[in-house]
């Protein structure tokens, strides 16, 4: 939300807006929300719980313009939360999203961090030797379509990793400039003492969550 900064009047795209758990934070800020998903329970969801205050749309981020409701070039901001990297390929996405954003309008990225969190590629190790605990990482650079492990029933998904260059240059090849950055750890569960695989100094030196705002116009 620091980075979107949602302002009084403006219109706000929320894209993979799964149950819409942004919609009250937009729309507290006196600005309008639509969230787009491609899946018709989780839309069916966010209508339940806050079909009053905002739009919900199903919807696929590579085909926006298909999307009955949309208008091209209308919308300030959009935001992808925790969403993109579960979206392929990368070109037809920003390619919606050039279409349904005004000339002068931000986007803004929330994901997991591609250097320190790629799916099954990185994770805390312990150094006997040193009795230290540290990141190990061993892809980056790559691009790769991870399966993920399906949560209860639900279906198994892919999570798409790409290296920060992706997202930067596919970015500025829609006009946008990046402007802002947050690095987020993940300090949610403090861990005890220094351990096997737990050190809360560490945890917090490492960003877990990478933030990036982009510009245009
Ligand atoms: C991890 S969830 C995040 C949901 C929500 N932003 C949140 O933080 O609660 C990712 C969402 O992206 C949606 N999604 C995946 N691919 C999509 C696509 N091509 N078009 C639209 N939504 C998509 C999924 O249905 C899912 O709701």
């Amino acid at each position: 939300m620091q980075l979107l900064a949602p302002a009084p009047g403006e219109h706000v795209l929320d894209i993979g807006a799964g149950q819409g758990v942004l919609a009250p934070h937009v729309v507290v800020r006196g600005a309008r929300y639509t969230g787009v998903d491609a899946s018709p329970r989780l839309i069916a969801a966010a209508r339940r719980r806050h079909g009053r205050i905002g739009r919900f749309l199903v919807g696929d981020a590579r085909r926006l313009s298909l999307v009955k409701g949309l208008v091209g070039g209308s919308c300030h901001a959009a935001v992808f939360m925790l969403s993109i990297q579960d979206m392929d390929p990368l070109g037809p996405i920003l390619t919606s999203l050039d279409w349904a954003l005004r000339e002068t309008s931000r986007v803004v990225l929330l994901m997991t961090h591609p250097s320190f969190r790629q799916p099954r590629h990185a994770g805390w190790g312990f150094d006997a030797s040193r009795k230290l605990v540290f990141r190990r990482i061993d892809a980056y650079l790559t691009p790769m379509a991870v399966p993920m492990k399906a949560l209860g029933e639900g279906r198994a998904t892919r999570s798409f990793h790409r290296p920060i260059s992706s997202y930067v240059n596919g970015l500025a090849s829609v006009g946008f400039a990046v402007d802002a950055m947050e690095e987020i750890p993940d300090l949610a569960s403090p861990g005890g003492a220094p351990g096997r695989g737990r050190d809360p100094r560490t945890e917090a030196e490492i960003p877990l969550f990478l933030g990036l705002r982009a510009r245009r116009g």
